[in-house]
């Protein structure tokens, strides 16, 4: 499809010409008129010039595609929204088999469907899932399209090219069908977050299935007032909730008792900070939910977001039901496990997979958040800046090659760093550890600060030139905010400045059992990855014989965070209510004793067995 979108690339951005393209070309490669749809007639082109274009587009589009068929259509809407949409909309539209699995599931639970079923998409998009929905409703019942589209098919979307979009496909796929009629449809350009319903159907009283793709939009770029509008659902309530979170709430209380809603959604409520709100809304309401979830499986083309689908019965339930499908190929039909309300933690965060073997990890010993503090680095916010590998050094001076510039920089305003997402390989540690130019010195409370400027340019006259250098880079940090900070020079952000003496490095993410690295070095650094961090080094040293171990390896695969390609995500939530073994001095000095990998195995399974 490169070409055919090479050449909308280069067509009129205008929704109006593009509509007008897509509807004059649709009909002209499948052979079908229409005399009767409004919606359809304002699109079909006439003009010379432009039936032209049709042909051309028809003619590449065709070198693809066997046939302009309606899911061809729903690719070509996609394409055509704009980068900038995509981004604060969340405008992905749903391939077609996962919205047939969602659609054919809701249908499942609808018995006796007619006229007076009720059906909407609240985030619509150009209609893919509301047009599935009325053509099952059509062969189930044999209702026509216009009886389905006025009466039993309902749809918002916040876009107004969505809306129109939603209009033609619901159009042309009755036409597709042979029914060529006007039709006055029940569809809205709306926020979802501050719809009634009942406003504009007088005799509303919930819909009997709700089905779609919320949009997913992550804090920093939803627009304030729909921020604004997030507020009033209680679900929004936890951390910086992303834009898909209140999509759940709306569905809930749009549904009639035993109603059904299914979502293709992201998978990160079931864990994260900003869905324990959610959470704790499902356990006060108890619905029945079904997840499948796709953990690492990429579903969107082109995106990496880490989805599941989401069922849920407006009925009260003991238990959710949870299955992984993360196989390349689809599906779905997983065997499920059921895990109760009651052993759910809306805190800690659901852990549905392999339940019963998590809580144990999660309910023997300390949580490794009470047992030892952990660190994520300083944030400089430019890091290209400040931090450098030597070409090489002599006594006074460490030397950096920017392209074929060298530059000095004292050694004594440097400190070694790390980042300890390199350790997920087999490199040598001292390999990895770099220099940072570090313009702080120590204050009396044992903190930082910076260094004042006439004494940095003073005593660190190479440094303070090679900083100066780079003003304009530094001051655009934090979206041109940096002029803010204490001084130009500063870094980012004030965390991990200082440390305690030992540290644990790990990776943040890994694909393998973890290899840690345990140093004693007050002034060594960190950014990027992860330590945990002690005056003890005793803690630490067992700490690293637990996270180095299978055991510990085998709990963050249950139940970290899964990206592609077999890795998994040791932040937060994914790691922290881990318990490391309560161990005797007897016990901890014969743990620290062992090197055989067996051996250290064994005896962490008899511990948590
Ligand atoms: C992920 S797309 C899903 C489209 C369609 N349901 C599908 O799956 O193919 C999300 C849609 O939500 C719409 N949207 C974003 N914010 C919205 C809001 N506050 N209210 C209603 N629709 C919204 C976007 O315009 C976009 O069309």
């Amino acid at each position: 499809m490169i070409k055919v979108f090479q050449y909308l690339k280069r067509q009129p951005k205008d929704t109006s010409f593009i509509n007008g393209l897509f509807v004059t070309a649709f009909l002209k490669g499948n052979g079908l008129i229409s005399l009767h749809n409004s919606v359809i007639a304002e699109y079909v082109f006439s003009d010379e010039a432009d039936l032209k274009r049709v042909d051309e587009f028809l003619a590449i589009l065709l070198s693809y595609e066997k046939e302009f068929s309606l899911e061809v259509l729903i690719s070509l809407f996609e394409f055509v929204v704009s980068p900038a949409d995509k981004k604060v909309d969340g405008a992905v539209y749903t391939p077609k088999y996962i919205r047939k699995t969602i659609i054919d599931k809701c249908f499942s639970k609808v018995t006796n469907c007619s006229k007076k079923t009720r059906i909407a998409d609240i985030a619509c998009g150009c209609g893919g899932f509301l047009m599935d929905a009325a053509q099952k409703l059509h062969q189930q019942t044999g209702l026509s399209y216009k009886v389905i589209y006025e009466e039993c098919i309902f749809g918002i979307d916040i876009q107004p090219y969505s809306i129109e979009r939603t209009k033609v496909l619901l159009s042309v796929a009755a036409l597709v069908d042979g029914e060529d009629a006007d039709f006055d449809f029940r569809l809205f350009i709306h926020n979802a977050l501050d719809f009634d319903f009942g406003y504009v159907l007088p005799d509303f009283s919930g819909f009997d299935v709700i089905v779609g793709n919320p949009p997913y939009v992550c804090s920093r770029y939803i627009p304030q007032h729909i921020k604004d509008s997030m507020k009033q659902w209680s679900v929004c309530s936890a951390g910086h909730p992303d834009l898909y979170i209140p999509f759940f709430q709306v569905a809930f209380e749009s549904l009639k008792p035993n109603g059904i809603l299914g979502y293709i959604t992201v998978n990160s409520f079931m864990k994260s900070l900003n869905g324990k709100a959610l959470r704790y809304y499902f356990h006060e309401k108890k619905p029945l939910i079904e997840i499948l979830d796709f953990r690492g499986k990429q579903i969107f083309k082109k995106r990496s977001t880490y989805t599941c689908l989401f069922f849920l019965r407006k009925q009260e339930s003991k238990s959710v039901y949870y299955a992984i499908n993360d196989e390349p190929k689809y599906l779905p039909d997983k065997r499920q496990t059921k895990v109760d309300y009651q052993t759910l933690d809306p805190i800690k965060g659901w852990t549905l997979n392999r339940h019963h073997e998590i809580l144990v990890y999660e309910q023997k010993g300390i949580p490794i958040k009470e047992y030892c503090q952990t660190r994520h680095g300083i944030a400089t916010l430019s890091n290209k800046t400040y931090v450098f590998m030597p070409s090489s050094e002599d006594e006074r001076y460490y030397y950096l090659q920017r392209g074929n510039e060298t530059i000095r920089i004292e050694r004594d305003i440097c400190r070694s760093i790390v980042n300890s997402n390199k350790l997920n390989g087999e490199v040598n540690f001292s390999s990895i550890v770099e220099k940072i130019v570090f313009p702080y010195k120590p204050t009396e409370n044992g903190r930082m600060s910076v260094i004042e400027e006439d004494v940095f340019a003073e005593k660190y006259p190479e440094a303070y030139s090679y900083l100066l250098g780079e003003r304009t880079v530094l001051e655009k940090r934090d979206k041109g905010q940096a002029k803010d900070y204490v001084s130009w020079y500063a870094y980012g952000r004030t965390q991990s400045l200082t440390l305690p003496y030992y540290k644990l490095f790990f990776p943040k993410i890994a694909n393998r059992p973890l290899r840690c690295e345990l140093i004693g070095d007050p002034s060594l650094m960190l950014y990027n990855g992860m330590a945990f961090v002690s005056d003890e080094e005793e803690r630490l040293l067992v700490l690293k014989k637990v996270l180095e171990s299978e055991v510990f390896w085998n709990y963050v695969v249950a139940n970290g965070k899964p990206y592609m390609s077999g890795f998994y995500s040791l932040n937060g939530s994914n790691i922290l209510h881990f318990c490391v073994p309560k161990l005797s001095n007897e016990e901890k000095v014969g743990l620290l004793k062992l090197v055989d990998k067996r051996e250290i195995e064994h005896f962490l399974m008899d511990y948590y067995t």
